[in-house]
Protein backbone atom coordinates (compact mmCIF):
# COMPACT_ATOMS: atom_id res chain seq x y z
CA UNK A 1 0.00 0.00 0.00
CA UNK A 2 2.61 2.27 0.87
CA UNK A 3 6.50 2.28 0.52
CA UNK A 4 7.34 -0.20 2.72
CA UNK A 5 10.54 0.08 3.00
CA UNK A 6 12.40 2.08 5.88
CA UNK A 7 15.60 3.65 5.01
CA UNK A 8 18.79 1.70 5.02
CA UNK A 9 20.66 2.59 7.96
CA UNK A 10 24.84 2.97 7.29
CA UNK A 11 26.34 -0.30 8.07
CA UNK A 12 23.28 -2.38 8.01
CA UNK A 13 24.01 -6.27 8.55
CA UNK A 14 24.95 -7.55 4.86
CA UNK A 15 22.88 -4.73 3.90
CA UNK A 16 20.29 -6.91 3.64
CA UNK A 17 16.64 -6.35 4.89
CA UNK A 18 13.74 -8.86 5.12
CA UNK A 19 10.63 -7.53 3.31
CA UNK A 20 7.77 -6.24 6.07
CA UNK A 21 4.36 -8.33 6.27
CA UNK A 22 1.12 -6.19 5.80
CA UNK A 23 0.15 -4.72 9.04
CA UNK A 24 -3.71 -6.03 9.32
CA UNK A 25 -3.78 -3.27 12.22
CA UNK A 26 -4.04 -0.75 9.47
CA UNK A 27 -7.21 -0.15 8.48
CA UNK A 28 -5.96 0.95 4.78
CA UNK A 29 -4.44 -2.45 4.41
CA UNK A 30 -7.57 -3.98 5.45
CA UNK A 31 -9.24 -2.13 2.91
CA UNK A 32 -6.42 -3.70 0.34
CA UNK A 33 -6.88 -6.59 1.62
CA UNK A 34 -10.93 -6.93 1.04
CA UNK A 35 -9.88 -5.78 -2.41
CA UNK A 36 -7.73 -8.52 -3.08
CA UNK A 37 -10.34 -10.92 -1.56
CA UNK A 38 -13.39 -9.53 -3.95
CA UNK A 39 -10.42 -10.48 -6.94
CA UNK A 40 -10.16 -13.88 -5.51
CA UNK A 41 -13.85 -14.77 -5.66
CA UNK A 42 -14.68 -13.20 -9.10
CA UNK A 43 -11.16 -14.93 -10.77
CA UNK A 44 -12.37 -18.55 -8.78
CA UNK A 45 -16.33 -18.08 -9.05
CA UNK A 46 -16.56 -15.86 -12.40
CA UNK A 47 -15.84 -18.88 -14.95
CA UNK A 48 -16.79 -21.75 -15.50
CA UNK A 49 -13.00 -22.08 -16.05
CA UNK A 50 -10.82 -21.27 -13.43
CA UNK A 51 -7.70 -20.53 -15.93
CA UNK A 52 -6.42 -21.39 -19.04
CA UNK A 53 -3.20 -23.01 -18.67
CA UNK A 54 -1.12 -23.99 -21.59
CA UNK A 55 0.20 -27.26 -21.21
CA UNK A 56 3.94 -27.56 -22.85
CA UNK A 57 3.92 -29.35 -26.00
CA UNK A 58 5.69 -32.77 -25.19
CA UNK A 59 6.75 -32.59 -29.13
CA UNK A 60 8.46 -29.12 -27.65
CA UNK A 61 10.33 -30.30 -24.71
CA UNK A 62 13.99 -31.22 -26.35
CA UNK A 63 13.99 -27.53 -28.35
CA UNK A 64 13.36 -25.98 -24.86
CA UNK A 65 15.70 -28.14 -22.68
CA UNK A 66 18.44 -26.86 -25.97
CA UNK A 67 16.91 -23.40 -26.10
CA UNK A 68 17.34 -23.45 -21.71
CA UNK A 69 21.06 -24.95 -22.06
CA UNK A 70 22.78 -22.38 -24.69
CA UNK A 71 21.50 -19.67 -22.95
CA UNK A 72 23.38 -20.57 -19.94
CA UNK A 73 26.96 -19.14 -21.15
CA UNK A 74 25.88 -15.61 -21.63
CA UNK A 75 23.53 -15.42 -18.33
CA UNK A 76 27.27 -16.36 -16.16
CA UNK A 77 29.18 -14.23 -18.66
CA UNK A 78 27.05 -11.11 -17.34
CA UNK A 79 28.34 -11.74 -14.35
CA UNK A 80 27.70 -11.85 -10.07
CA UNK A 81 27.05 -8.20 -10.24
CA UNK A 82 24.77 -8.13 -13.55
CA UNK A 83 22.94 -10.95 -12.57
CA UNK A 84 22.56 -9.35 -8.64
CA UNK A 85 20.75 -6.16 -10.30
CA UNK A 86 18.42 -8.25 -12.36
CA UNK A 87 18.07 -10.01 -8.92
CA UNK A 88 16.90 -7.00 -6.68
CA UNK A 89 14.98 -5.77 -9.61
CA UNK A 90 12.94 -8.87 -8.93
CA UNK A 91 12.63 -8.22 -5.44
CA UNK A 92 11.17 -4.66 -6.56
CA UNK A 93 8.66 -6.62 -8.70
CA UNK A 94 7.41 -8.92 -6.68
CA UNK A 95 6.93 -6.33 -3.88
CA UNK A 96 4.98 -4.14 -6.66
CA UNK A 97 2.50 -7.24 -7.77
CA UNK A 98 1.98 -8.60 -4.13
CA UNK A 99 -1.60 -8.39 -4.76
CA UNK A 100 -1.62 -10.13 -7.86
CA UNK A 101 0.37 -12.82 -6.32
CA UNK A 102 -2.01 -12.95 -3.06
CA UNK A 103 -4.93 -13.07 -5.49
CA UNK A 104 -3.82 -16.26 -7.85
CA UNK A 105 -2.48 -17.84 -4.78
CA UNK A 106 -5.97 -17.30 -3.00
CA UNK A 107 -7.94 -18.68 -6.09
CA UNK A 108 -6.28 -20.98 -7.30
CA UNK A 109 -4.17 -22.92 -4.11
CA UNK A 110 -7.16 -21.86 -1.55
CA UNK A 111 -4.21 -19.80 0.31
CA UNK A 112 -5.64 -17.08 2.74
CA UNK A 113 -3.91 -13.38 2.84
CA UNK A 114 -3.04 -14.49 6.14
CA UNK A 115 -0.41 -17.21 5.10
CA UNK A 116 0.34 -15.80 1.90
CA UNK A 117 1.18 -12.42 3.04
CA UNK A 118 4.58 -13.68 4.34
CA UNK A 119 4.84 -15.55 1.63
CA UNK A 120 5.34 -12.96 -0.50
CA UNK A 121 7.92 -11.02 1.85
CA UNK A 122 9.91 -14.13 1.70
CA UNK A 123 9.97 -14.44 -2.18
CA UNK A 124 11.05 -10.94 -2.02
CA UNK A 125 14.12 -11.59 0.83
CA UNK A 126 15.15 -14.40 -1.76
CA UNK A 127 15.50 -12.42 -4.24
CA UNK A 128 17.54 -9.56 -2.46
CA UNK A 129 19.56 -12.19 -0.17
CA UNK A 130 20.37 -14.49 -3.11
CA UNK A 131 21.50 -11.34 -5.09
CA UNK A 132 23.85 -10.46 -2.22
CA UNK A 133 24.94 -13.96 -1.98
CA UNK A 134 26.03 -14.44 -5.83
CA UNK A 135 28.35 -11.89 -5.16
CA UNK A 136 30.02 -12.98 -2.69
CA UNK A 137 30.65 -16.51 -4.51
CA UNK A 138 32.69 -14.28 -6.59
CA UNK A 139 34.93 -13.09 -3.66
CA UNK A 140 36.04 -16.15 -2.23
CA UNK A 141 39.51 -16.57 -1.72
CA UNK A 142 41.39 -18.99 -4.19
CA UNK A 143 38.66 -20.59 -5.46
CA UNK A 144 36.65 -20.31 -8.42
CA UNK A 145 33.09 -21.27 -8.46
CA UNK A 146 31.51 -22.80 -11.90
CA UNK A 147 27.70 -23.02 -11.55
CA UNK A 148 26.43 -26.35 -12.29
CA UNK A 149 24.43 -25.35 -15.62
CA UNK A 150 20.83 -25.92 -16.65
CA UNK A 151 18.74 -26.20 -14.00
CA UNK A 152 15.14 -27.66 -13.33
CA UNK A 153 13.38 -26.40 -10.37
CA UNK A 154 10.31 -28.80 -9.41
CA UNK A 155 8.33 -27.13 -6.51
CA UNK A 156 5.16 -27.92 -4.50
CA UNK A 157 1.88 -26.63 -4.39
CA UNK A 158 1.65 -25.43 -0.51
CA UNK A 159 4.08 -22.83 -1.33
CA UNK A 160 3.09 -21.90 -4.54
CA UNK A 161 5.19 -18.49 -4.62
CA UNK A 162 8.15 -18.52 -1.96
CA UNK A 163 9.73 -22.22 -2.98
CA UNK A 164 9.75 -21.80 -6.99
CA UNK A 165 10.79 -18.49 -6.31
CA UNK A 166 13.36 -19.47 -3.61
CA UNK A 167 14.58 -22.09 -6.14
CA UNK A 168 14.58 -20.45 -9.24
CA UNK A 169 16.62 -17.28 -7.81
CA UNK A 170 19.08 -18.99 -6.35
CA UNK A 171 20.35 -20.86 -9.07
CA UNK A 172 20.10 -17.88 -11.38
CA UNK A 173 22.09 -16.26 -8.72
CA UNK A 174 24.93 -18.85 -8.92
CA UNK A 175 24.34 -18.57 -12.81
CA UNK A 176 23.04 -21.52 -14.08
CA UNK A 177 19.61 -20.93 -16.65
CA UNK A 178 16.69 -22.80 -15.20
CA UNK A 179 13.62 -24.15 -16.48
CA UNK A 180 10.90 -24.07 -13.74
CA UNK A 181 7.70 -27.19 -13.68
CA UNK A 182 5.11 -25.79 -11.56
CA UNK A 183 2.99 -28.46 -10.00
CA UNK A 184 0.18 -28.62 -11.94
CA UNK A 185 -2.19 -27.52 -9.15
CA UNK A 186 0.06 -24.39 -8.79
CA UNK A 187 0.50 -23.50 -12.55
CA UNK A 188 -1.60 -20.18 -12.65
CA UNK A 189 1.15 -19.03 -9.32
CA UNK A 190 4.22 -20.44 -11.01
CA UNK A 191 2.83 -18.34 -14.62
CA UNK A 192 2.70 -15.34 -12.73
CA UNK A 193 5.94 -15.78 -10.75
CA UNK A 194 7.56 -16.50 -14.16
CA UNK A 195 5.87 -13.30 -15.39
CA UNK A 196 7.21 -11.22 -12.82
CA UNK A 197 10.96 -12.81 -13.40
CA UNK A 198 10.60 -11.82 -16.44
CA UNK A 199 9.84 -8.20 -15.98
CA UNK A 200 12.09 -7.47 -14.03
CA UNK A 201 14.84 -8.35 -16.90
CA UNK A 202 15.52 -12.18 -16.32
CA UNK A 203 15.74 -13.43 -20.16
CA UNK A 204 12.98 -15.70 -21.39
CA UNK A 205 15.29 -18.29 -22.75
CA UNK A 206 17.49 -18.09 -19.08
CA UNK A 207 13.97 -18.92 -17.38
CA UNK A 208 12.21 -21.58 -19.32
CA UNK A 209 8.50 -22.43 -18.12
CA UNK A 210 7.14 -25.77 -18.44
CA UNK A 211 3.45 -27.00 -17.90
CA UNK A 212 2.43 -30.55 -17.11
CA UNK A 213 -0.69 -32.00 -16.75
CA UNK A 214 0.44 -35.28 -15.62
CA UNK A 215 3.81 -36.91 -14.59
CA UNK A 216 4.91 -38.52 -18.38
CA UNK A 217 6.46 -34.83 -19.38
CA UNK A 218 7.61 -34.20 -16.19
CA UNK A 219 9.73 -37.64 -15.66
CA UNK A 220 11.32 -37.25 -19.29
CA UNK A 221 12.41 -33.43 -18.10
CA UNK A 222 14.48 -34.49 -14.97
CA UNK A 223 15.68 -37.40 -17.15
CA UNK A 224 17.09 -35.51 -19.76
CA UNK A 225 20.58 -35.74 -20.40
CA UNK A 226 21.32 -31.94 -20.69
CA UNK A 227 20.11 -31.37 -16.71
CA UNK A 228 23.00 -30.56 -14.85
CA UNK A 229 20.83 -30.10 -11.35
CA UNK A 230 17.27 -30.62 -10.56
CA UNK A 231 16.03 -28.67 -7.24
CA UNK A 232 13.14 -30.52 -5.63
CA UNK A 233 11.02 -29.69 -2.89
CA UNK A 234 8.27 -31.94 -2.25
CA UNK A 235 7.56 -35.95 -0.73
CA UNK A 236 10.63 -38.10 0.14
CA UNK A 237 8.66 -40.56 -2.07
CA UNK A 238 8.97 -38.50 -5.51
CA UNK A 239 13.19 -37.64 -4.54
CA UNK A 240 13.05 -41.81 -4.64
CA UNK A 241 11.07 -42.00 -8.15
CA UNK A 242 12.94 -38.69 -9.46
CA UNK A 243 16.47 -40.97 -8.59
CA UNK A 244 15.18 -44.21 -10.43
CA UNK A 245 14.58 -42.04 -13.48
CA UNK A 246 18.43 -40.84 -14.18
CA UNK A 247 20.79 -42.76 -12.33
CA UNK A 248 23.67 -40.19 -11.53
CA UNK A 249 21.39 -37.70 -11.10
CA UNK A 250 22.19 -34.28 -8.95
CA UNK A 251 19.35 -33.65 -6.99
CA UNK A 252 19.31 -31.11 -4.13
CA UNK A 253 15.79 -32.33 -2.64
CA UNK A 254 14.16 -30.90 0.68
CA UNK A 255 11.42 -33.41 1.55
CA UNK A 256 8.63 -34.83 4.22
CA UNK A 257 8.06 -34.00 7.67
CA UNK A 258 6.45 -34.97 10.59
CA UNK A 259 7.28 -32.17 13.05
CA UNK A 260 6.37 -32.07 16.70
CA UNK A 261 6.72 -29.39 19.62
CA UNK A 262 7.92 -30.06 22.56
CA UNK A 263 6.03 -28.54 25.81
CA UNK A 264 7.95 -29.01 29.00
CA UNK A 265 6.59 -27.69 32.98
CA UNK A 266 8.85 -24.66 32.81
CA UNK A 267 7.54 -23.64 29.70
CA UNK A 268 4.93 -19.94 29.07
CA UNK A 269 1.82 -22.37 27.92
CA UNK A 270 -0.42 -19.80 26.88
CA UNK A 271 2.32 -18.78 24.06
CA UNK A 272 2.99 -22.76 23.72
CA UNK A 273 -0.79 -23.23 22.88
CA UNK A 274 -0.60 -20.24 20.35
CA UNK A 275 2.34 -21.79 18.86
CA UNK A 276 1.12 -24.95 18.50
CA UNK A 277 -2.54 -24.30 17.26
CA UNK A 278 -0.41 -21.71 13.97
CA UNK A 279 2.09 -24.61 13.76
CA UNK A 280 -0.68 -27.29 13.16
CA UNK A 281 -3.09 -25.53 11.59
CA UNK A 282 -1.69 -22.94 9.48
CA UNK A 283 -2.74 -23.16 5.72
CA UNK A 284 -4.81 -26.41 6.77
CA UNK A 285 -1.80 -28.04 7.99
CA UNK A 286 -0.44 -28.29 4.16
CA UNK A 287 3.34 -27.45 5.06
CA UNK A 288 6.44 -29.41 5.38
CA UNK A 289 6.99 -27.78 8.55
CA UNK A 290 3.78 -27.97 10.34
CA UNK A 291 3.68 -28.99 13.83
CA UNK A 292 1.91 -32.44 13.48
CA UNK A 293 2.35 -33.73 17.10
CA UNK A 294 2.59 -31.99 20.42
CA UNK A 295 4.48 -33.60 23.50
CA UNK A 296 3.72 -33.30 27.05
CA UNK A 297 6.04 -33.69 29.57
CA UNK A 298 5.45 -34.29 33.21
CA UNK A 299 2.90 -32.13 34.74
CA UNK A 300 1.53 -30.45 31.53
CA UNK A 301 0.81 -33.72 30.55
CA UNK A 302 -1.16 -34.91 33.64
CA UNK A 303 -3.34 -31.48 33.71
CA UNK A 304 -6.24 -30.27 32.03
CA UNK A 305 -4.72 -26.84 31.87
CA UNK A 306 -2.72 -26.89 28.25
CA UNK A 307 -5.81 -28.88 27.04
CA UNK A 308 -7.94 -26.24 27.73
CA UNK A 309 -5.52 -23.41 26.41
CA UNK A 310 -4.94 -25.38 23.26
CA UNK A 311 -8.79 -25.75 22.51
CA UNK A 312 -9.11 -22.15 23.04
CA UNK A 313 -6.41 -21.15 20.79
CA UNK A 314 -8.06 -23.48 17.93
CA UNK A 315 -11.31 -21.66 18.42
CA UNK A 316 -10.38 -18.35 16.58
CA UNK A 317 -9.55 -20.72 13.57
CA UNK A 318 -12.55 -19.79 10.93
CA UNK A 319 -12.59 -22.16 8.08
CA UNK A 320 -13.70 -20.81 4.79
CA UNK A 321 -13.02 -19.80 1.27
CA UNK A 322 -9.96 -17.72 1.20
CA UNK A 323 -12.12 -14.73 -0.44
CA UNK A 324 -14.63 -14.95 2.90
CA UNK A 325 -13.45 -12.75 5.52
CA UNK A 326 -12.49 -13.87 8.89
CA UNK A 327 -11.19 -17.67 7.18
CA UNK A 328 -7.97 -19.08 8.89
CA UNK A 329 -8.11 -21.65 7.17
CA UNK A 330 -8.73 -22.56 3.36
CA UNK A 331 -9.69 -25.46 1.99
CA UNK A 332 -7.65 -28.23 0.98
CA UNK A 333 -5.96 -28.36 -2.29
CA UNK A 334 -7.81 -31.35 -2.97
CA UNK A 335 -10.48 -33.31 -1.36
CA UNK A 336 -9.39 -35.50 2.04
CA UNK A 337 -8.67 -38.81 1.19
CA UNK A 338 -6.57 -41.87 1.76
CA UNK A 339 -4.23 -41.80 4.81
CA UNK A 340 -5.47 -38.03 5.61
CA UNK A 341 -8.83 -39.10 5.25
CA UNK A 342 -8.36 -41.61 7.98
CA UNK A 343 -6.91 -39.25 10.24
CA UNK A 344 -9.42 -37.12 9.88
CA UNK A 345 -11.83 -39.67 11.16
CA UNK A 346 -11.04 -42.75 12.21
CA UNK A 347 -9.29 -42.85 15.88
CA UNK A 348 -6.14 -45.62 16.62
CA UNK A 349 -6.65 -47.65 19.91
CA UNK A 350 -6.20 -45.80 22.85
CA UNK A 351 -7.00 -42.69 21.27
CA UNK A 352 -9.92 -40.25 21.79
CA UNK A 353 -10.70 -36.62 19.98
CA UNK A 354 -10.36 -34.05 22.15
CA UNK A 355 -12.06 -32.19 19.20
CA UNK A 356 -13.30 -34.19 16.64
CA UNK A 357 -12.45 -32.59 13.29
CA UNK A 358 -15.63 -31.60 11.41
CA UNK A 359 -16.20 -32.22 7.76
CA UNK A 360 -17.92 -28.80 6.39
CA UNK A 361 -18.83 -29.19 2.72
CA UNK A 362 -19.83 -32.34 0.37
CA UNK A 363 -16.50 -32.85 -0.82
CA UNK A 364 -14.55 -32.67 2.20
CA UNK A 365 -12.11 -29.66 1.10
CA UNK A 366 -12.94 -28.05 4.16
CA UNK A 367 -12.26 -29.02 7.93
CA UNK A 368 -12.67 -27.62 11.35
CA UNK A 369 -9.41 -28.87 12.66
CA UNK A 370 -9.17 -31.86 15.00
CA UNK A 371 -7.12 -32.64 17.82
CA UNK A 372 -6.59 -36.63 18.91
CA UNK A 373 -5.26 -37.51 22.45
CA UNK A 374 -3.32 -40.48 23.37
CA UNK A 375 -1.39 -40.85 20.40
CA UNK A 376 1.13 -43.85 21.44
CA UNK A 377 5.19 -44.16 20.54
CA UNK A 378 5.07 -46.38 17.03
CA UNK A 379 1.49 -45.85 16.13
CA UNK A 380 0.91 -44.64 12.94
CA UNK A 381 -0.10 -41.45 14.14
CA UNK A 382 3.36 -41.03 15.97
CA UNK A 383 5.19 -41.44 12.36
CA UNK A 384 3.58 -40.46 9.44
CA UNK A 385 3.05 -37.30 7.13
CA UNK A 386 -0.65 -36.50 6.51
CA UNK A 387 -0.19 -32.51 5.59
CA UNK A 388 -3.96 -31.56 6.95
CA UNK A 389 -5.86 -30.44 9.43
CA UNK A 390 -5.08 -32.24 12.16
CA UNK A 391 -2.81 -32.82 15.51
CA UNK A 392 -1.94 -35.11 17.74
CA UNK A 393 -0.86 -35.15 21.45
CA UNK A 394 1.63 -37.40 22.82
CA UNK A 395 3.16 -37.65 26.00
CA UNK A 396 5.99 -38.12 28.35
CA UNK A 397 7.31 -38.19 32.01
CA UNK A 398 10.49 -36.80 30.98
CA UNK A 399 11.69 -34.42 28.74
CA UNK A 400 14.60 -36.89 27.88
CA UNK A 401 11.87 -39.45 27.25
CA UNK A 402 10.70 -36.95 24.53
CA UNK A 403 12.85 -36.04 22.79
CA UNK A 404 13.32 -39.69 22.45
CA UNK A 405 9.93 -39.67 20.70
CA UNK A 406 10.41 -37.43 18.48
CA UNK A 407 13.82 -38.33 17.60
CA UNK A 408 12.51 -42.00 16.42
CA UNK A 409 10.30 -40.40 13.37
CA UNK A 410 12.41 -41.19 10.53
CA UNK A 411 12.06 -37.43 9.00
CA UNK A 412 14.32 -34.39 10.58
CA UNK A 413 12.53 -31.44 8.71
CA UNK A 414 11.58 -29.18 12.20
CA UNK A 415 11.20 -28.97 15.46
CA UNK A 416 10.17 -27.15 18.53
CA UNK A 417 10.62 -27.15 21.79
CA UNK A 418 8.66 -24.56 24.36
CA UNK A 419 10.52 -24.05 27.81
CA UNK A 420 11.72 -21.04 29.69
CA UNK A 421 14.56 -23.65 31.82
CA UNK A 422 18.23 -23.00 30.08
CA UNK A 423 18.98 -26.84 31.05
CA UNK A 424 16.00 -27.95 29.10
CA UNK A 425 17.07 -25.60 25.90
CA UNK A 426 20.30 -26.82 25.47
CA UNK A 427 19.81 -30.48 26.40
CA UNK A 428 17.09 -30.44 23.80
CA UNK A 429 19.23 -28.33 21.31
CA UNK A 430 22.44 -30.72 21.73
CA UNK A 431 20.20 -33.73 20.85
CA UNK A 432 17.29 -32.83 18.58
CA UNK A 433 17.70 -34.41 15.43
CA UNK A 434 15.93 -31.74 12.87
CA UNK A 435 17.31 -28.87 10.87
CA UNK A 436 15.57 -26.35 12.00
CA UNK A 437 15.18 -26.40 15.36
CA UNK A 438 12.89 -23.56 17.09
CA UNK A 439 12.51 -22.69 20.84
CA UNK A 440 9.43 -20.72 22.15
CA UNK A 441 8.36 -19.99 18.42
CA UNK A 442 6.37 -22.11 16.16
CA UNK A 443 7.60 -24.61 14.00
CA UNK A 444 6.72 -22.40 10.46
CA UNK A 445 7.26 -19.78 8.62
CA UNK A 446 11.11 -19.64 8.37
CA UNK A 447 12.87 -16.20 8.17
CA UNK A 448 15.40 -16.19 4.98
CA UNK A 449 18.94 -15.17 6.45
CA UNK A 450 17.33 -15.53 10.23
CA UNK A 451 16.58 -19.15 9.95
CA UNK A 452 17.64 -20.85 7.29
CA UNK A 453 15.70 -23.86 6.17
CA UNK A 454 16.52 -27.54 5.31
CA UNK A 455 16.16 -30.55 6.53
CA UNK A 456 18.00 -33.91 8.06
CA UNK A 457 17.24 -37.59 8.06
CA UNK A 458 15.03 -38.45 4.86
CA UNK A 459 14.06 -35.02 5.24
CA UNK A 460 16.44 -34.12 2.76
CA UNK A 461 17.90 -36.04 0.01
CA UNK A 462 21.34 -34.52 -1.71
CA UNK A 463 23.90 -31.66 -0.36
CA UNK A 464 22.41 -30.31 2.58
CA UNK A 465 22.87 -26.97 2.41
CA UNK A 466 19.91 -24.72 3.79
CA UNK A 467 17.63 -22.36 1.63
CA UNK A 468 18.15 -18.72 2.85
CA UNK A 469 20.99 -19.38 4.34
CA UNK A 470 24.97 -18.06 3.61
CA UNK A 471 25.82 -21.58 1.85
CA UNK A 472 22.95 -22.51 -0.61
CA UNK A 473 24.49 -21.38 -3.80
CA UNK A 474 27.04 -23.38 -2.57
CA UNK A 475 25.83 -26.18 -3.71
CA UNK A 476 24.38 -25.33 -7.17
CA UNK A 477 27.79 -25.84 -8.89
CA UNK A 478 31.05 -26.95 -8.04
CA UNK A 479 35.12 -25.28 -7.07
CA UNK A 480 38.10 -25.26 -8.86
CA UNK A 481 39.31 -25.68 -5.24
CA UNK A 482 37.74 -25.82 -1.74
CA UNK A 483 37.05 -22.39 -0.62
CA UNK A 484 38.85 -21.24 2.05
N1 LIG B 1 9.88 -22.58 4.62
C1 LIG B 1 8.57 -23.00 5.02
C2 LIG B 1 8.35 -22.82 6.47
O1 LIG B 1 9.29 -22.58 7.18
C3 LIG B 1 8.31 -24.42 4.66
O2 LIG B 1 8.70 -24.74 3.38
O3 LIG B 1 7.23 -22.95 6.91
Amino acid sequence: VQDRRLPQEPGARDGFENAPDTDPSLAANREWAAGIRARMQRSALGADTLAVHTVTDPAALDEIVAGAAAAGEAWRALGAAGRAEILHRVGDVLEARRADLLEVMGSECGKVIEQGDPEVSEAIDFAHYYAAAALELENVDGAEFTPAGLTVVTPPWNFPIAIPAGSTLAALAAGSPVILKPAPNASRCGAVLAEALWEAGVPREVLRLVQVEENGLGSRLIAHEKVERVILTGAYETAELFRSLRQDLPLLAETSGKNAIIVTPSADLDLAAKDVAYSAFGHAGQKCSAASLVVLVGSVAKSERFRRQLLDAVEGYEVGMPWEEGSRIGPLIEPASGKLARALTQLEPGQTWLREPERLDDAGALWRPGIRDGVRPGSEFHTTEYFGPVLGIMTAETLDEAIEIVNAVEYGLTSGLHALDPDEIATWLERIEAGNAYVNRGTTGAIVQRQPFGGWKKSAVGAGTKAGGPSYLFGLGSWADAPV
